[in-house]
């Protein structure tokens, strides 16, 4: 296996491994700021990009619940070249989100130093590159994982997006297309050489989808190989789970995909605070949510897009089972918002406070040079 050469930041930026791995002679401290790139990040708790999920209010709130970076769900590079307004909506940068990945997916290196050019221009701080989408949909196009399989195209990928961008590029990966493959190990240090300033993995094989255990030796293995910084991704959902797999594999973050679905007070408490939300704080949570939502996708987008997250906030024996089925039968997201608040009429003095607190997204950077979506809403 090649040994790489990287950023020089390795010994920084992996301090298990700097200690030589034992949990029990690393301190981890989650608050600990990285760099990524040049990129400073502050804390070693990352927010993972899940489609249909990571509009820009999930990575907002991420970022006020402890995530030291965000990032976007996957864009397609063939959407930013042919100026989908849907895709460029998805390129939309509010200011409270810095620092901000987008990821991109595709498998044309034009296309894909094209989107990288889109990605700075939007403002963002890093240019994700996914290697690790199992979905057939994607890897029929030869994007996604089924780049692991091709090593020489995902590594003219990664330089062609490189030498288009001034920003930090890093790859996000899972561990191979098969069951139990090791091909991450291989291909990771080749991308690295290409011009990858970071690497995130999610040890699954694609044919796995999510199913099993994320198996973080792998991560540590990679955390060997390359001197940039691994972040790991899968199944972690709780402070002790981040805190055992940082010191076992020695990445410098941890990323967080489904435990913060509706449940941004996951992400707090990794990050050391174990108060429970009240109820009142939940359905606050949601409704901004909601707003910010429908500001983002526009009225009819955002309707059946939250459909999905009134489970994951009201889930977890916060409120009862057919509480959630009745929101989503209800006709208009106002009609939802006024049964939200009858539930939990306290919820009204908790949003005032939030609205007061959380910045107006009003001030985005707009692209100039692209037409902005009108699915941003304003
Ligand atoms: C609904 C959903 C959508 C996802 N979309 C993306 C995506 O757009 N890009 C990506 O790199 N990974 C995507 N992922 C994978 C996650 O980023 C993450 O690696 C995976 O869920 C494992 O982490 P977890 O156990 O914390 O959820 C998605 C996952 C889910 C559940």
């Amino acid at each position: 296996m090649p040994k790489t050469v990287g950023n020089g930041s390795g010994g920084v930026n992996n301090p298990a491994r700097a200690a030589g791995y034992s949990s029990q002679t690393v301190n981890i401290d989650l608050h600990q700021h990285w760099e990524l790139g040049g990129v400073e990040i502050p804390g070693r708790l990352v927010l993972a990009p899940m489609a249909g999920v990571s509009v820009q209010a999930f990575r907002r709130q991420g970022r006020r619940y402890g995530a030291g970076l965000v990032c976007s769900e996957m864009v397609s590079v063939a959407g930013i070249q042919h100026k989908n307004e849907r895709t460029l909506g998805y390129l939309r940068v509010s200011r409270d989100e810095h620092p901000l990945a987008i990821q991109i997916f595709g498998s044309d290196p034009g296309a894909m130093a094209e989107a990288a050019r889109a990605v700075e221009a939007a403002g963002a701080d890093l240019v994700d590159m996914n290697f690790g989408c199992p979905v057939r949909k994607v890897t029929k196009t030869g994007a996604g994982a089924s780049l692991l399989d091709d090593p020489g195209l995902a590594c003219r990928l990664v330089a062609a997006v490189a030498e288009a961008t001034s920003l930090p590029v890093s790859v996000k990966m899972r561990r191979g297309v098969e069951n139990g493959s090791r091909t991450c190990l291989a291909v990771g240090p080749q991308l690295v050489e290409a011009g990858a300033s970071s690497l995130t993995l999610h040890p699954r094989s694609a044919k796995q989808m999510y199913t099993g255990t994320a198996d973080h030796s792998l991560t540590a293995e990679l955390v060997a190989l390359v001197d940039v910084p691994v972040i790991a991704s899968g199944d972690i959902t709780s402070r002790a789970r981040a805190e055992s797999v940082l010191a076992m594999t020695g990445a410098a973050a941890v990323m967080v995909g489904r435990a913060a679905q509706g449940n941004p007070w996951a992400l707090r408490q990794i990050m050391g605070d174990d108060s429970e939300p009240t109820r009142e704080e939940v359905v606050a949570e949601l409704l901004l949510f909601m707003r910010e939502t429908v500001r983002e996708l526009g009225e009819h987008r955002a309707s059946g897009f939250l459909k999905k997250f009134y489970g994951w906030y009201l889930g977890r024996g916060r409120f009862p089972r057919p509480f959630k089925q009745e929101l989503v039968q209800l006709p208009t997201l106002d009609e939802v918002e006024q049964r939200l608040l009858a539930a939990a009429p306290g919820a009204r003095f908790v949003l005032e406070r939030l609205l007061d607190e959380v910045p107006d997204p009003s001030d985005e950077i707009l692209l100039d040079s692209l037409p902005i979506s009108i699915y941003g809403g304003g």
